[in-house]
């Protein structure tokens, strides 16, 4: 599987997911501005891997301050976090990667200079490791929720692609398979920017993981054909009750697997949940260009000065959600009980 991130002579490199499928191209980021601007432009996305992109960036950017004393040097790191915080806002994954690596800037205070950026460069690659080995654990968790020869939807791409590697919510279909289930999925396309048909089906199809693409208006056609016998998706953000923010067309689908009584699975490692927010009403939406959804591939879809509305994610409200597969384990309602405790608070 291609890397989705790593370190390469100093720079971190990504593969361009706004080329995928079509190319495998690479970018080197050289510093914490590339990295700031290859979340914004989604050159990576995906909650987990925007916070390991974070967290590499922030190592970047301590890497090109120069001085020695700490005082200056933690000032500068903090504008150049502030900056990079607000390259996208709903995934908290990003404000998560970028506050460990000034918890652990804070911590090394009295080391030299030198010795505290080789301090963050290890950190960001110990975040990198950390989260595939979340979603191996999540995998291994959530695929006992999975029986042998089910059909799974799932929308948007939580997958290897999303993360450092493996995936949340393509790395629990990933551990069903690993475990011998014969699984086939079924991708919702994920307009407006085609997450679902451009990344999950490359990636399952990389995997030799039987796979269906399909619009996103189809899905509630598979459910009452009974083609569909659980619903797993990422998160970009869990509230302390539950409530799921998550890829845009995700509520559609949970309100439609309630409707047909199908169990509606979310996998997120415990760096997506923000314990600080009770509901999931406070979570930011973020907005994107209105050029995704007038627009595919470049190719003009709507009428010159078409009026649109482009939130790029929506919450999903916590009784439609069956339980949360983390790396710690499966929260089930009451999630404000059953998260709190996963995450050790
Ligand atoms: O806008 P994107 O592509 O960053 O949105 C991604 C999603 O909504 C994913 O489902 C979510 O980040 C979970 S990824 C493991």
């Amino acid at each position: 599987m291609i890397k989705t991130i790593e370190f390469v002579d100093g720079a971190v490199r990504m593969i361009d997911q706004t080329r995928l499928p079509m190319e495998k191209v690479f970018v080197d980021c050289q510093t914490i501005e590339d990295v700031g601007r290859a979340i914004k432009t989604m050159i990576i996305r995906g909650a987990p891997a925007i916070g390991v992109a974070a967290a590499m960036g922030v190592s970047l950017g301590a890497d090109a301050i120069s001085g020695e004393d700490f005082d200056g040097f933690f000032s500068q790191l903090e504008k150049q976090c502030d900056a990079l915080a607000k390259s996208r806002p709903t995934a908290v994954n990003l404000a998560w990667g970028i506050e460990r690596m000034k918890r652990v800037a804070r911590a090394g205070k009295d080391l030299a200079i030198a010795d505290l950026k080789k301090r963050l460069r290890e950190e960001a690659q110990i975040i990198c490791d950390e989260d595939i080995a979340a979603n191996k654990a999540m995998g291994s968790f959530g695929q006992t929720l999975i029986a042998d020869g089910n059909n799974v939807l799932t929308h948007c791409n939580a997958g290897a692609l999303a993360t450092a590697g493996f995936g949340t919510a393509l790395g629990v279909i990933r551990a069903s398979v690993n475990a011998g289930k014969k699984i086939n999925v079924l991708a919702n396309e994920t307009r407006p920017f085609l997450q679902g048909a451009r990344l999950t089906v490359w990636e399952l199809m990389e995997d030799n993981i039987p796979v269906k693409l399909i619009t996103d208006s189809m899905a509630g056609h598979f459910m009452q054909k009974k083609q569909v016998d659980v619903v797993v998706v990422g998160a970009d953000r869990i509230a302390a009750n539950g409530d799921v923010a998550n890829k845009i067309g995700t509520y559609m689908v949970a309100i439609l697997a309630k409707n047909h009584n199908i169990p509606f699975y979310v996998a997120a490692p415990i760096s997506t949940l923000d314990l600080s927010l009770a509901t999931g009403e406070e979570i930011p939406i973020e907005e994107r260009s209105a050029d995704e959804v007038t627009t595919i591939n470049n190719k003009r879809m709507a009428p010159e000065g078409a009026k649109v509305a482009h939130p790029a994610f929506d919450m999903t409200p916590n009784h439609l959600v069956t339980a949360i597969i983390t790396d710690k384990g499966i929260a089930r309602p009451p999630f404000v009980e059953t998260l709190k405790k996963l995450a050790g608070e």
